[in-house]
């Protein structure tokens, strides 16, 4: 029989508010790394793993609460650094919910052992799981995570 060439898993990348400034925002938190350099890093993992990524920055809550109901039924799986909108955004809490996807929620720094505030997220009850505290290496973790779970579903 006839091998079938695998289909090409579609992850939407969203990314929150300041992270455009990754590389020179409080590099001894954050690291060196760019947005840039991370998206890169994650392009190239996912063409290994037969994965398409669509990349999205916003530092609006609205922008991105748009783009997931844009972008949900073009997609298989979502991968999400909500940045500060982690610890309060019920209303992307409840679009990532909507859009029925499974979400791996990524942080560079490891939220829990850094201010009260930072310490809960209102999002990680509607994400298949959360990595936190690798720097730029939580965003690759992550995608092998939604992909392990998006290619054996
Ligand atoms: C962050 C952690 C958040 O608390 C913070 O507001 C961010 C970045 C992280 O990746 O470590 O903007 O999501």
């Amino acid at each position: 029989m006839d091998q079938q060439p695998a289909a090409t898993s579609q992850v939407l990348v969203l990314h929150g508010p300041n992270l455009n400034l990754l590389g020179t925002r409080e590099p001894e938190v954050y690291g060196h790394q760019t947005l840039a350099g991370i998206n890169q890093a994650l392009t190239e993992l996912a063409a290994a793993r037969q994965a398409a990524l669509h990349i999205r920055q916003s530092n609006h809550e609205g922008v991105l609460i748009d783009t997931l109901h844009e972008m949900r039924g073009q997609v298989q799986g979502l991968l999400i650094n909500p940045g500060a909108f982690t610890h309060y955004s019920y209303a992307l809490r409840d679009a990532i919910a909507a859009t029925g996807l499974p979400a791996v929620e990524v942080h560079l720094s490891n939220i829990y052992a850094r201010e009260p505030f930072r310490q809960h997220s209102v999002l990680a009850p509607v994400c298949v799981g959360q990595i936190s505290g690798f720097g730029w290496r939580s965003y690759i973790l992550g995608l092998n995570a939604l992909l392990d779970i998006i290619q054996n579903s």
